[in-house]
């Protein structure tokens, strides 16, 4: 608990206790909390230098709290403070290093403002900050997926679905597919940044206060766009707690996706992509092994981050109005979840700048599935001018010849064809052929390369 420089606690005139109890130790989160030191330093600064400009505080004393708030800010940063579990949070272990430097006048700093409002904006501003940074690793990752696209505009592979080999795509067109994702990402962090952006400074303890503080001037001194409205409301609210870390989820999730993705393109089965040696891992036993363990961590995290979510929403769950201790807890969830998914992000990045696609493996697959069946249905429609459900029964007779046969379409022989629609002639041969078919896409947001081509030119005016 804080004590001031007589070794009291700042409560101690109200609670006797004994030094140390068991729930000091417990209840303490200073070794979480420290971590908005700055935060913490900069909102008080702001929060004095409106109470002068009010005419609350006197220049002396505003002046005094300023020089031992930067002394502390000093001391941290150059590791020479001690952050004591007794000094329960990080606000209270200021406010007794701040009178511990200045003596009695760092009474004046809590004047109009309570730590329900504090924490609360400590943690916005925190979280601002942090909420731009993982915008800022998403684009880089967007704008690794934009450079391997690039490469591989004419990179024929097999689109899947249900994992089957389902019609011939580009691979640059599967990689954009990620730009997409990612935007989503992107964009769900972004809209969560209209409530970090009000300003919960001042609303005190619940009811607002007596003192006349001046919310605007703070409100645009720690960057926020407008003060919250509600000083009730202001100091419950977690809603944007829980908004970042089910962002998190999302974006997490969509990882964890990719990471199933390319665990399969890098099994033996598959052998699309070669990861390089720093990403892998060796068995302890199997002396050839190399395996995916980087995907794999990634896959794993989205657990603990979907746990942060069900943790969070649960704290809430039974919380009236207003401020409880159970709220204490979502700093720890939001900092573990923001750490694991910015390591998570840059990760990947580091797998995808080091990937290999093996281009010719994609081919050969593509060439394996009668990938060009919906074409070849597409084609007898436009051809003969049959309804599609009867051309697509002709072309699943090919196929099922081709089966029984074990033969591919493209080693068939007009002939053969002809016995099963005669009507077909030579041309129909080219509609095998896989660069053709990609081409042919040219519906909006399809694979041909084109579209392709014209999308790489957007994603790299957007990714600028
Ligand atoms: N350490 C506390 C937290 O993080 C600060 C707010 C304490 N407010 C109170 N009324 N006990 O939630």
């Amino acid at each position: 608990m804080a004590k001031n420089k007589n070794n009291q606690s700042v409560w101690s005139s109200r609670i006797k206790k004994k030094k140390n109890s068991f729930f000091d130790k417990i209840g303490s989160s200073i070794n979480v909390d420290k971590r908005l030191y700055k935060e913490d330093i900069n909102c008080s600064l702001v929060h004095v230098d409106m109470l002068f400009k009010q005419k609350i505080i006197s220049f002396k004393v505003k002046n005094k709290i300023f020089f031992g708030l930067n002394k502390i800010k000093n001391e941290i940063i150059k590791k020479k403070y001690i952050f004591k579990a007794e000094d329960e949070d990080i606000h209270m272990s200021i406010e007794k290093r701040l009178h511990e430097i200045i003596g009695d006048d760092a009474g004046y700093i809590h004047t109009g403002r309570s730590r329900n409002d504090q924490v609360v904006t400590d943690l916005k501003v925190w979280m601002k900050k942090s909420t731009n940074e993982i915008i800022d690793s998403l684009k880089s990752l967007q704008k690794t997926f934009l450079k391997l696209a690039e490469k591989n505009v004419y990179s024929i592979m097999p689109g899947f679905t249900h994992l089957k080999n389902a019609q011939p795509i580009s691979l640059s067109h599967y990689l954009t597919a990620y730009i997409e994702v990612f935007e989503r990402d992107k964009k769900k962090f972004k809209d969560n940044l209209r409530s970090l952006n009000e300003n919960p400074l001042g609303v005190a303890a619940l009811s607002g206060t007596s003192f006349n503080l001046d919310r605007n001037f703070t409100t645009k001194k720690l960057n926020f766009l407008k003060p919250t409205r509600n000083s009730i409301d202001t100091v419950s609210d977690r809603d944007f707690v829980v908004d970042f870390i089910y962002a998190a989820s999302m974006c997490s999730m969509h990882i964890s996706r990719l990471s199933e993705e390319l665990i399969i393109w890098n099994s033996d089965a598959f052998e699309l992509i070669e990861l390089n040696d720093k990403l892998v891992t060796g068995s302890s036993i199997m002396p050839q092994k190399k395996n995916p363990d980087s995907l794999e961590y990634l896959r794993g995290q989205t657990g603990i981050i979907y746990g942060n979510l069900v943790s969070m929403l649960t704290i809430l769950k039974g919380l009236p109005l207003t401020y409880f201790k159970d709220l204490q807890d979502d700093k720890k969830i939001i900092f573990e979840t923001f750490d694991n998914l910015k390591t998570c992000i840059l990760l990947l990045n580091e797998i995808l700048r080091n990937i290999k696609f093996n281009k010719k493996k994609m081919a050969e697959l593509a060439e394996t599935g009668f990938l060009t069946a919906t074409d070849l249905a597409d084609y007898i429609v436009r051809k003969l001018n049959y309804p599609f459900r009867k051309s697509y029964n002709i072309t699943a007779k090919l196929v099922n010849y081709c089966d029984q046969n074990k033969k591919s379409f493209k080693d068939l022989k007009i002939k053969e064809i002809k016995k099963i629609e005669p009507k077909l002639n030579e041309d129909v041969l080219e509609i095998f052929d896989l660069k053709r078919s990609v081409d042919s896409k040219k519906s909006l947001g399809g694979t041909s390369f084109d579209n392709i081509k014209k999308m790489l030119k957007n994603y790299k005016k957007e990714l600028k």
